[in-house]
């Protein structure tokens, strides 16, 4: 936990601090490996062949939906949760993923918040402000 806390921006120190349990939602870059698996439908020599830089985006990219996936999990189970953007990635790798093909991505606080000192759910913008129907 005291590695997390240091590599997090100084807003979010004190909320991992008091989170029971802080996940870092990460991805593997050698995640075509597991194509064959989770994809059979999909030819995996288009994911064999990219680049490294293509390879980071497409994981990356797709770990925001897992993290997504966990998020709901989570809040369906009644557990609070904080998901931040605040850390320092590069220094996360090298402290927790140092030569793995791992990479971090997000983290999320889960715990039971205090309701009556929680800040409240921050406003939405409305569907016609945030959507366009094309
Ligand atoms: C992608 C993402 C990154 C965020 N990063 C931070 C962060 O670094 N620090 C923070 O205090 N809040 C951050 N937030 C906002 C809080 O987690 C926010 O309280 C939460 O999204 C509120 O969600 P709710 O209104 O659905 O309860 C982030 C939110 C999202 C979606």
């Amino acid at each position: 936990m005291q590695k997390l806390i240091e590599v997090a921006s100084e807003g979010n120190q004190p909320n991992i601090k008091s989170a029971p349990v802080t996940i870092i939602i990460a991805y593997d870059l050698k995640y075509y490996q597991h194509i064959h698996l989770l994809a059979p439908h999909m030819d995996v020599s288009k994911v064999e062949n990219q680049s490294e830089k293509e390879r980071d985006k497409f994981a990356r990219e797709l770990s925001w939906l897992q993290a997504g996936y966990i998020l709901i999990a989570a809040r369906m189970l009644g557990i609070d949760c904080g998901p931040m953007n605040g850390f320092n990635k590069t220094l996360t790798d090298e402290v927790f993923y140092s030569g793995t093909s791992w990479r971090s991505n997000i983290l999320i606080n889960l715990g039971y918040g205090d309701h009556k000192t929680l800040r409240p759910r921050a406003p939405r913008i409305d569907f016609e402000d945030a959507c366009q129907i094309l």
